[in-house]
């Protein structure tokens, strides 16, 4: 299995691109069911998980595939789904596979997805999806580990009200919706930019929805939509963990390819942690400061701080002056970081959902396992600021949504390689 190696105590400096959205593009693989014909998307990261959405794509019928001689390009038909049934072996890779549900379902009438279950971070349930699907008039039922969806007459309009913000969910709910009969309101609907991005790409596919990006979204269903083609907006979890690896080097780096108006909750932190930064509206530079100061941060949904920034800021803490707190208020588990980097030298204590962080003058090289994607991540930023040598085993969690991390940290003059 592979290993990522890191010598730390590198000074990062320079350019470097961010590729498009994982979870923008998960999203928007999933709608593309819901066209008549062919859909391309561009800037598509290649991961691990933009690889299992175009497997269960296939899996569901429909046509999936990369373009050959173009590594960052898809297409995808969702004309010849002929099978609305995607399988445990190939959901339980990947919780985002549950989103081809209300797609499914708004296109064929039926839709078999197994549940997805907990992963690292988190029990993470569905019902907040189940009940947007059956307030549309979609019968559910839950059996054997498969949640299946029935419309035999189609979908029809109504108000959806979230007890909690979910991005998922809310996504689920508006790619059934544009199909449906009649009005749908969506109420506390998520407010993130991938939201956001999904309803510019439906409207271009034809589709009618107002507010996205606020917490009321209202949607008119339409007959039917039409293949597009669509280029991903940058990642901005992605951006934000290579400007930590810049500073907590000491560094100055520039982030190029990103929409700067996602990432303020972010740059605010960054800001106070003492970096300085020049923004402009698709890139940011980033200059480490003589000390990083301590701070408070505290995840919530968008606007808020985000929580697959959360283990990231930690590293970052970490090497802080000063005691900061650290509040995960999004998903109950996820701080399986911790005990990691407390074995590469840090302070930090957990008590509920806040680590007290006392920042260290130097952190150690040691062996390290990642538990989880934005955990991973986390440890390659302090492994870049510790002495000696880190090893990061189960790096396929990296995989899933960083592409060539390491190709892009040696760029910036990081030293580090991936073992097989
Ligand atoms: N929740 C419910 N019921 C539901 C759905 C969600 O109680 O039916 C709860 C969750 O348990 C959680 C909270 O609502 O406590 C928010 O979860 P949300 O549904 O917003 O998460 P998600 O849509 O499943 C997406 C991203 C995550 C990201 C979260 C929050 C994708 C594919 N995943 O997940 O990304 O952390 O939103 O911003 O879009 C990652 O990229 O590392 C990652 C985990």
């Amino acid at each position: 299995m592979d290993r990522i190696v890191v010598e730390g105590m590198r000074r990062l400096s320079g350019d470097v691109a961010v590729s498009g959205s994982k979870n923008s593009t998960l999203a928007l693989m999933a709608a593309a069911l819901l066209a008549d014909g062919r859909t391309v998307l561009q800037n598509v990261p290649r991961l691990r998980d933009t690889d299992a959405m175009l497997e269960i794509l296939r899996a569901l019928g429909a046509r999936a595939d990369w373009v050959e001689g173009d590594q960052r390009k898809v297409v995808i038909d969702g004309s010849s789904v002929s099978k609305p049934e995607a399988p445990y072996e190939l959901v339980r890779k990947m919780r985002a596979s549950f989103l081809v549900l209300g797609p499914l379902l708004a296109r064929c009438g039926i839709a078999r997805v197994s549940e997805p279950g907990g992963c690292a971070i988190g029990v993470r349930p569905i019902d907040q999806h189940l009940k947007g699907l059956q307030a549309l008039g979609g019968k559910v039922r839950q059996d054997h580990g498969v949640v299946e969806a029935l419309a035999p007459e189609g979908l029809k309009g109504d108000r959806v009200a979230f007890d909690v913000s979910t991005v998922n969910g809310t996504q689920n709910v508006m790619m059934a919706a544009v199909l449906a009969r009649g009005e749908t309101v969506i109420e506390n609907a998520a407010r993130e930019p991938e939201v956001t991005e999904l309803a510019h790409f439906l409207l271009k596919m034809g589709a009618d929805i107002r507010g996205a990006g606020s917490d009321r979204i209202v949607i008119q269903g339409v007959d039917s939509l039409r293949g597009v083609q669509h280029r991903v907006a940058g990642d901005r979890i992605e951006a934000g963990t290579l400007l930590i690896a810049g500073a907590i080097t000491g560094g100055d780096v520039r982030v190029t390819g990103i929409d700067t108006s996602t990432l303020e909750s972010t740059l605010e932190k960054l800001g106070e942690v003492g970096i300085e930064l020049d923004v402009g509206s698709t890139w940011v530079r980033a200059r480490a400061p003589e000390r990083l100061q301590a701070i408070q941060a505290v995840t919530a949904p968008f606007p808020g701080f985000p929580t697959d920034m959360q283990a990231q800021l930690m590293a970052l803490v970490c090497v802080a002056q000063g005691s900061s707190l650290v509040t995960e208020t999004v998903f109950e588990n996820r701080f399986m970081h911790v005990p990691e980097f407390k074995r590469m030298g840090a302070d930090i204590a957990l008590s509920g959902r806040t680590a007290h962080v006392r920042g260290v003058p130097k952190l150690m090289g040691a062996p390290v396992m990642a538990t989880d994607l934005r955990a991973s991540a986390g440890l390659i930023l302090a492994a870049l600021r510790a002495e000696g040598e880190t090893v990061v085993s189960r790096v396929y969690h990296i995989d899933r949504g960083y592409e060539r991390i390491e190709e892009k940290l040696e760029h910036l003059g990081g030293s580090i390689r991936r073992e097989g």
